[in-house]
């Protein structure tokens, strides 16, 4: 059975959806799920998971969230992550590509093999909901 971890930051509830719905798909394929905000993550539940799926909106202009998952993600720089298969999903208001495009390029140069990747102008629609499951079920592979 496949662990997967799905770690998100979210206020208004955007981002939320999008990992109910991941982790819904991967558990029903199958896989052993650990769904958390990050203020409640560890970096063990990254490194017990086969895969991971990580969720911010775009806040403070092209970034991820700064407070809390910018340094969770940040602590996982120089871990044994290397080819651990991840899945990133995001939301934003008015920032679309350079957003996305920044953050799969760290999370690349932190030895993350992509998956795959989701963005969203605020509520998910019912096509990115599906992506959604889609992508909890590559999760859960
Ligand atoms: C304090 C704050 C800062 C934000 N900054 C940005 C931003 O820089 N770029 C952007 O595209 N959207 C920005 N947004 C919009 C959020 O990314 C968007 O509303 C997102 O869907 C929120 O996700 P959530 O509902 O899961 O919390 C900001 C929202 C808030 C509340």
């Amino acid at each position: 059975m496949k662990k997967v971890s799905i770690i998100y930051w979210s206020c208004g509830g955007n981002i939320e959806i999008l990992a109910n719905m991941m982790a819904d798909s991967a558990e029903e394929a199958g896989a052993d799920v650990t769904l958390k905000h990050v203020t409640d993550a560890t970096i063990q539940d990254v490194l017990d998971a086969d895969s991971v799926a990580f969720g911010s909106p775009a806040m403070d202009e092209d970034n991820i969230e700064q407070q809390d998952m910018q340094p969770f993600l940040e602590s996982l720089r120089d871990l044994p992550i290397k080819n651990k298969n991840c899945v990133l999903f995001g939301t934003h208001g008015w920032i679309q590509d350079t957003f996305m495009k920044l953050w799969a390029h760290t999370m690349k140069s932190y030895g993350l093999n992509l998956l795959g990747e989701l963005i969203v102008k605020e509520t998910p629609t019912k096509e990115q909901l599906e992506y959604a499951t889609i992508l909890g079920k590559k999760l859960a592979q």
